[in-house]
Order: C-alpha cells, then structure tokens, then sequence
C-alpha cells in the first residue's frame, strides 16, 4: 500500500533527498504530501521544492508552548496525510511531547546518527569518536517521549576508522542512513511491520540490518 508520508526537517534535508530518490526510483511506494520545517530557508525546504511536494515552515519560537507548536504540527499533519499516514523525523531538532505523539501512534518515525541505544542526543558521531568505539552507524526507531529511546526498527553498521573526526564519521554514517531510512519506509510501505507480544517491532521476511559493504 503507498504510504502517506509527512517529513519533519530542520536542516539540510539530505534524508528526505533520499527518500524523494527512493520514490522516483521506483523503490520506495510511497508519496511526499508535506514536508514541514520549523527554520525557515532550509535546504531541505527547497529540496521539497524541486521534487514539487508542499512545503509549510512552523517557526517553533512563535508558538507560547511546546505543546501549542506540537498541537499546531498535528493539525497541519492531519490535513495531509490523515491518521494513518506516517510521520518521519529527518533532522527535525525539536523534541515532540505526547500531544504530537499520541496523535499518531507507531507512526512516527526517526532516523539517528548512532547504534542506539548507544549515544543518543545530540552529536552522536562526535561522542562516538571521542569514546573510540570501533563501530557505529545509524538507527531508525519509533518516537516515544524519551530522547532517541524508542522501539528500534532496523539499524546499520559503519566501521570507525583511525584518523575520523566528527565530519569524516558522519559523512560515512550518512550513506548509510540514506540506504536504510527509504528500507525501512518500503518495508512497512510492503506491510511487513508487526509487533510481538512484547511490543517489539518485527519485519515479516526481513531482518532490518544493513552491514557495511
Ligand atoms: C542526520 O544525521 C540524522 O540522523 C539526524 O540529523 C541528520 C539530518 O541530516 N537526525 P539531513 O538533514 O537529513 O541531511
């Protein structure tokens, strides 16, 4: 079933890029029917331009609350991908509160620089390098009400090498989020997704792990 995908950015929009290639590609069933940003000017915002998908800028600091901004974002959703459409986080920098969360249940979706549940938050190829893991690489989870904390969907490895610094690591972690953000989309798109009995997510026919090449 083509799913109804609404993106949140914040930044340069290089993931929602690869969703748009995805889906042009053919690879991915799914559409684009808004990209929201609460920066105005983005790259990701011309991005959305370019490939023809409605764009709305919500400047978060015009808003009294988190909540107000959140109950805001969820109208604007709503309209465009209704109740079962899904949400993805791409580089979007705010965090979102129940109001916005329970909105659409198991429908909203990260990705994040890291092999959670190690180093969430901010600048996670940093705090990777700096404790001298050897391996990292990228997670994209369902959005619970902690920082990067929640139900894991698929997630993919990326070796540290000796001389990486921050930009090095997160220019060899980005491939690889641009890989598996678009998998994991298709495979619910696909209707793998399910849930066990302890409310872990599982893909029927998929294990949802990239390695490196
Ligand atoms: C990515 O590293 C993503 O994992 C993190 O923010 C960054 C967004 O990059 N959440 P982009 O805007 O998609 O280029």
């Amino acid at each position: 079933m083509t799913l109804d995908l609404a993106v949140l950015v914040s930044g340069s929009g290089t993931n929602l890029q690869a969703i748009l290639d995805a889906i042009a590609r053919g690879e991915l069933d799914a559409r684009v029917r808004l990209v929201i940003s609460n920066v105005p000017g983005v790259k990701a915002l011309s991005r959305a331009e370019a490939a023809g998908v409605p764009t709305l800028v919500v400047p978060h600091k015009q808003f009294p609350t988190r909540d107000a901004f959140d109950a805001h974002l969820v109208e604007r959703v709503r309209e465009a991908v209704g109740d079962r459409g899904v949400v993805v986080l791409a580089g979007f920098m705010r965090i979102l509160t129940a109001t916005f969360l329970d909105a659409f249940p198991r429908r909203v979706i990260n990705i994040h620089p890291s092999l959670l549940p190690a180093f969430p938050g901010v600048d996670a190829q940093k705090q990777a390098v700096e404790k001298g893991v050897r391996i990292t690489g990228c997670t994209v989870h369902l959005v619970d009400a902690g920082t990067d904390t929640g139900p894991i969907l698929g997630q993919a490895a990326v070796p540290v090498l000796d001389d990486d610094d921050r930009d090095t690591l997160a220019a060899r972690i980005l491939v690889q989020e641009h890989r598996l953000l678009p998998g994991v989309l298709q495979w619910i798109a696909e209707g793998r997704l399910r849930f066990d009995d302890r409310g872990r997510p599982r893909f029927d026919g998929v294990v949802p792990v990239y390695w490196p090449a």
